[in-house]
């Protein structure tokens, strides 16, 4: 039986954030109440401290963890699951606290071969790829029932992912080499070798001004691309990375006018994950409304809970990011969120145990 009480890191007055003791939130229809286990920090994290959350807002999306009261729903306490919440906008959901309430519609079962570290970067990182990918690109989806990867025929399609060192770049790579796709992805040299003994068919330094026309000349094909950056000109880049019949580049943040009118024959589309946690909310001044993010929730369904994403991880056929451990629990978050907001994190996601 769960305490009434629990720790959680909550947003505090002039954003900054603070450890404090508040009421065990309680799960409401469709959800379950989660004992966390492990969680790891997302860019959102920090921008939402620095820049949305209101104070007593509890902070953090990605968790691991346990079910501890099923609430009449089919998933039975004692499950591990992985997902994410849209943590820093709500006082009664968030993931850096020792409990949290979760649609069961967004949580994936954790296969026991597993480890923590891995199964914890499911939430942002792996549902963002998955959205970016199949529901905003519509790439053909992994199926549930390889025991390999796919052979890469000499004309498999192809797909860009720039900036492939980010915490969804991992992810996206990993799914399009499982969905059998050419990857060309672009990093810091540094992380080369590491992107391709995930997938990568191709790497490309982004810091190289050459980069887009040399993958839009070797790939004239190329009409699919994910921006994992989205900021600074990184738009464009992808943009003009396509080839002669241009095609769609799904971005992470707002799309840049720039971006937008480089060519005519490339759509720049806009992706967010809360829509796919299926509840209303606005963010900024855009509102997401019930049928849109209940269709974005539906269509995550066959990744979730038992689906694809888990047949992947226990698999091995994808193995999640490149994990960095951090001691000192919920009080250590703070500092973890700052060296992230400093641009310290390279091709690694910081995660705790609680
Ligand atoms: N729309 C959504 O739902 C959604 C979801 C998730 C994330 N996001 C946003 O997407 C962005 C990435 O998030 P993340 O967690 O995946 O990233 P992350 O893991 O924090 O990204 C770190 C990586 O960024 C790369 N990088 C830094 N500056 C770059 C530049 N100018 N060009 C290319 N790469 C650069 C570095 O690559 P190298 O080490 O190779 O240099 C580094 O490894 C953030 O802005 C985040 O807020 C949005």
């Amino acid at each position: 039986m769960a305490p009434s009480q629990m720790k959680a890191l909550v947003a505090a007055a002039e954003h900054t954030t603070e450890v404090k003791t508040i009421s065990v939130p309680k799960p409401g229809a469709g959800e379950v109440l989660i004992k966390v286990v492990a969680i790891d920090l997302n860019p959102t994290d920090w921008k939402h401290a620095k820049l949305m959350s209101p104070p007593g807002v509890i902070m953090g999306c990605d968790f691991l963890g346990t079910v501890e009261d099923s609430n009449g729903t089919d998933i039975a306490e004692g499950t591990k699951v992985a997902g994410f919440v849209h943590g820093g906008k709500y006082e009664d959901r968030g993931s850096f606290a020792e409990y949290l309430v979760s649609p069961t519609s967004v949580l994936t079962k954790v296969p026991d071969n597993v480890k923590d570290e891995v199964a914890v970067s499911i939430g942002i990182a792996g549902y963002t790829a998955v959205q970016a990918l199949y529901i905003r690109l519509g790439l053909e989806k992994p199926t549930k029932d390889s025991t390999s990867l796919p052979q890469l025929a000499e004309d498999a399609p192809q797909l860009l992912v720039w900036s492939g060192a980010t915490s969804v770049g991992q992810y996206a790579i990993q799914l399009g080499r499982a969905s059998g796709y050419h990857v060309i992805t672009t990093a810091s040299p540094k992380n080369h070798e590491y992107l391709k003994s995930i997938g990568a068919a191709e790497t490309y330094d982004y810091r190289d001004e050459s980069t887009p026309e040399k993958i839009a000349e070797a790939h004239p094909k190329l009409s699919h691309a994910l921006d994992c950056i989205s900021e600074k000109g990184t738009q464009s880049l992808a943009a003009r990375s396509l080839g002669k019949s241009g095609g769609s580049v799904v971005v992470l943040l707002k799309p840049e006018k720039d971006a937008i009118a480089l060519r005519e024959d490339v759509k720049i589309v806009h992706t967010l994950a809360y829509a796919l946690l299926g509840k209303p909310f606005n963010y900024g001044p855009a509102e997401f409304k019930e049928d849109f993010v209940k269709s974005e929730n539906e269509k995550l369904q066959p990744f979730t809970s038992g689906g694809i994403l888990r047949h992947l991880l226990r698999s091995e056929l994808i193995k999640g990011n490149k994990m960095k451990k951090m001691d000192g629990g919920l009080e250590s978050v703070p500092q973890g969120m700052k060296y992230m907001e400093e641009g310290k994190v390279s091709a690694e996601k910081l995660y705790y145990l609680l």
